[in-house]
């Protein structure tokens, strides 16, 4: 809790009651089901109480966070099937892994989640610590991650902001005059910490976002359907143009017009697919074929190879040479061939 007042707009004390009361009666109407959803058994528990199994709820958020949810609705229940707990994960092989993550994309979230799950296993026996603190001390897990856990496993009583809460928090208590407008999270903290309801944390959160997802969307804000239009400092625009722009995002890193890691999620789907080591120049020729692209300046080449680099310094793939060790200095030749883990 914060100090009374502390950095508390005045439009949260004038509206927060009624927020609160509005989005639950929305939710109670309107809430989306989902597998991460399903094991809620009551959102009132007592304390030490376990309302979801903290390793699907982290496993769903790590996925959430960069794969579009219609994917994770998928793919969650499968992943939970090939590796059913948390030992399961920890101790699964890395090909394993980065195979069961096929279709998800950013691979390397797959190693960072395994490595939390080793921690989970190595210093806490398998059983999940419940304090945001300790959470965010696992290897790989950044404080969202960790603010999920606790508040969607345990019911904790902590603020859980990505970007969408962070948006709708913004239009709400201050006056947003673009689409694009968001206070950065610290800014929006405080309200954050005041909004959550008592005993009541995780079906807020899931409000929430479902309210970001839905309605309060970052292009095309539906506030003629919103539940808490009437409240809402920023709702219906009187210049409705001011709500269609955004700000343009910082360019990705790209080749061919396209970013760089949909190019490396393409290297990894190949080797998935072959389930025998590559040549590298083989793996060019496959992604970037003449037919298409004629022949790619050496510089692009050289591009390429420093991406395949990059995912064997990541741990996606390795260089298949005896030991598995890096070649030379400098790493893989494009004559070097390069598999999955096994
Ligand atoms: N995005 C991230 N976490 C989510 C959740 N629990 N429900 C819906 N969308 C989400």
């Amino acid at each position: 809790m914060h100090s009374p007042g502390a950095l508390l707009p005045r439009s949260f004390h004038l509206s927060s009651r009624q927020v609160r009361r509005h989005l639950i009666r929305w939710f109670e109407r309107e809430g989306r089901s989902f597998p991460w959803r399903a094991e809620e058994r009551s959102v009132k528990q007592p304390a030490g109480a376990v309302l979801h199994d903290p390793y699907a709820i982290i496993v769903a958020e790590v996925m959430l966070q960069q794969t579009q949810t219609s994917r994770v609705v998928e793919k969650l229940p499968l992943f939970l099937e090939r590796f059913p707990n948390v030992a399961a994960l920890a101790g699964a092989s890395s090909g394993a892994l980065i195979r069961a993550w096929q279709g998800m994309g950013y691979n390397s979230r797959a190693l960072r989640l395994q490595e939390a799950a080793r921690a989970v296993v190595g210093q806490y026996g398998g059983e999940f610590p419940r304090t945001v603190e300790e959470l965010a001390a696992l290897p790989g897990v950044g404080p969202y991650t960790a603010a999920a856990v606790a508040c969607f496993a345990f019911g904790a009583q902590v603020p859980v902001i990505d970007v969408n809460v962070a948006r709708v928090y913004s239009r709400l208590f201050y006056k947003c005059h673009s689409a694009g407008q968001t206070l950065p999270f610290e800014s929006i903290r405080a309200v954050a910490e005041e909004m959550v309801p008592n005993g009541d944390a995780y079906r807020w959160h899931q409000a929430m976002m479902d309210l970001g997802a839905t309605i309060c969307t970052a292009r095309a804000p539906r506030c003629e359907r919103c539940p808490l239009a009437s409240e809402c400092l920023s709702a219906n625009p009187s210049d409705l143009e001011l709500f269609g722009q955004r700000h343009a995002a910082k360019p990705e890193p790209a080749l061919r017009g396209e970013p760089r890691r949909i190019w490396r999620g393409r290297v990894v789907e190949l080797l998935r697919r072959t389930h025998e080591p590559l040549q590298v120049r083989e793996i060019i020729d496959r992604l970037f074929p003449a037919e298409l692209f004629g022949d790619l300046p050496v510089q692009e080449r050289t591009g390429v190879l420093e991406m395949i680099r990059g995912l064997i310094r990541d741990g996606l793939i390795l260089p298949a040479v005896a030991g598995g060790g890096l070649v030379r200095e400098g790493g893989v030749e494009e004559n070097d061939r390069v598999m999955l883990p096994a």
